[in-house]
């Protein structure tokens, strides 16, 4: 019987430290573009592609994405009292009422792989998707959703990639593979942020996932690697060797908003794409630009 995907997982307890001081206090995945939180677009994605279960995988920051996705009840009640509908919907609309938002703590940012790991006891024996928010993808169809489409098709593990420019390679895992069907690989070797030198291509897996719960069997016994953190990548190598991995090239533009550099981008981008904000925001952009 073929699978579906029903729980996605967002490993959100990363210390942000490239934006710190702003996330002394609050999570990186809290920084807003332009007016939702990077957490609530990725949620959103998930949600486009048929997922109900969203489980984040908090750190010291947990109460912030918490209180995002739950009830407000006070805000609720004052928005509706000044007659704020248009404000009181989009407060209620943050989560749809049939998804179910899980918390899972990691008490040490032991590494992405670890963060994964921590989901195990509610996924349990089936796929999932796993979301890196500070990876903010605008695509249509949304890219899990393209991701989901190509796991019906070939039931098991995928990842999200793209090309890199060959100086670039030392911040991504980099996969090397062969053609299968347009835009999909077979993954045949992955390694984690090779120098441009050593690295076998320069397709970089980027923050979306798809993984069969096999990879929790890896993950467990994955040493320490690359900053002392348990790498997401070497679990993915080791379950690379029993089970098909396959490496999809989406359809979308990327901002890397781990970065100072893409999350502004990304504010540019969506500024203008948003309806309010289009024409003020490109006429201001063009007094910028002369200077
Ligand atoms: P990053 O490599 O971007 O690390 O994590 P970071 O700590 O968030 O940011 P910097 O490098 O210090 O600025 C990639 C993703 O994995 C999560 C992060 O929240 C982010 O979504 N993560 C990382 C965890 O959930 N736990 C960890 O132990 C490490």
């Amino acid at each position: 019987m073929k699978q579906k995907i029903t729980k996605a997982v967002f490993p959100v307890a990363g210390l942000g430290s490239r934006f710190l001081p702003a996330t002394k206090a609050t999570a990186k995945e809290m920084l807003p573009v332009v007016d939702k939180p990077l957490i609530q677009y990725a949620v959103e994605e998930a949600v486009a592609a048929g997922i109900t279960d969203m489980v984040f995988i908090t750190g010291r920051h947990k109460r912030a994405i918490e209180d995002h996705f739950d009830k407000a009840y006070e805000l609720e009640a004052t928005l509706e009292a000044a007659g704020k509908n248009d404000l009181l919907r989009i407060v209620q609309e943050v989560v749809p009422k049939h998804v179910n938002c899980i918390y899972i703590r990691q008490a040490e940012p032991l590494g992405l792989g670890h963060a994964v790991l921590c989901a195990k006891p509610v996924v349990q024996d089936e796929p999932f998707a796993v979301l890196l928010a500070d990876d903010l993808i605008d695509g249509e169809p949304p890219i899990v959703r393209q991701m989901v489409e190509v796991f019906r098709r070939h039931q098991c593990s995928i990842l999200g990639v793209q090309d890199v420019p060959h100086e670039h390679t030392g911040q991504y895992g980099i996969v090397s593979s062969t053609n299968l069907e347009k835009d999909i690989e077979r993954v045949l070797g992955i390694v984690e942020k090779p120098k441009p030198d050593v690295a076998p291509s320069t397709l970089a897996v980027v923050g979306r996932y798809i993984l069969t719960p096999r990879i929790f069997h890896h993950l467990e016994n994955v040493q320490p690697g690359a900053g002392g953190e348990i790498q997401l990548t070497d679990g993915i190598a080791a379950l690379m060797l029993e089970e098909q991995l396959l490496a999809y090239r989406f359809n979308g533009i990327r901002y890397d908003c781990g970065s100072k550099l893409g999350y502004l981008q990304a504010q540019v981008a969506f500024a203008l794409k948003h309806e309010e904000l289009r024409a003020g925001f490109s006429e201001y952009l063009k007094t910028v630009v002369r200077c």
